[in-house]
């Protein structure tokens, strides 16, 4: 069983089904984008903007860079864990990872809510 302190889920079974869940908003978004821009035009500043306004395309972008934050920290967790063996490089490693990755999340906020 996975049980680590800088895992993420409880154990392997809940990071199995967190990296699929959010596998899964990801993928959602990709479309969602796709659609956008299939279904758009002329892609001006207004129509961008207005885009980005809409209350479900901020939560969805949220969202999405919420389900980044954790598949990417599991998934990283598990390739630290299979090729990184010294304890301190795989830690700092993995604490940059994160740190970045919470950056991208606080950031969005900060964008998307500005619009
Ligand atoms: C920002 C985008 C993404 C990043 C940074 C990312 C990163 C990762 C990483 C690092 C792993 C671990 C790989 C390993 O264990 O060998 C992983 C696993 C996985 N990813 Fe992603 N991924 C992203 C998007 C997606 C999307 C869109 C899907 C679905 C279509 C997806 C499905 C999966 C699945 C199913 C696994 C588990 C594979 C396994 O356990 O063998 N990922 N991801």
């Amino acid at each position: 069983m996975v049980s680590n302190a800088s895992a993420l889920g409880r154990n392997g079974v809940h990071d199995y089904i967190l990296v699929r869940a959010s596998a899964i908003v990801i993928t959602l978004y990709i479309l969602y984008m796709i659609g956008f821009f299939a279904v758009t035009g002329d892609l001006t500043y207004e129509v961008w903007s207005g885009f980005f306004g809409s209350a479900f395309t901020k939560v969805f972008t949220l969202l999405t860079l919420f389900s980044i934050l954790i598949h990417a920290w599991i998934g990283m967790w598990q390739v630290l864990t299979d090729y990184v063996k010294p304890v301190a490089m795989r830690l700092g490693l993995q604490l940059v990872i994160v740190v970045a990755l919470l950056v991208y999340v606080i950031y969005g906020f900060v964008v998307v809510w500005g619009v």
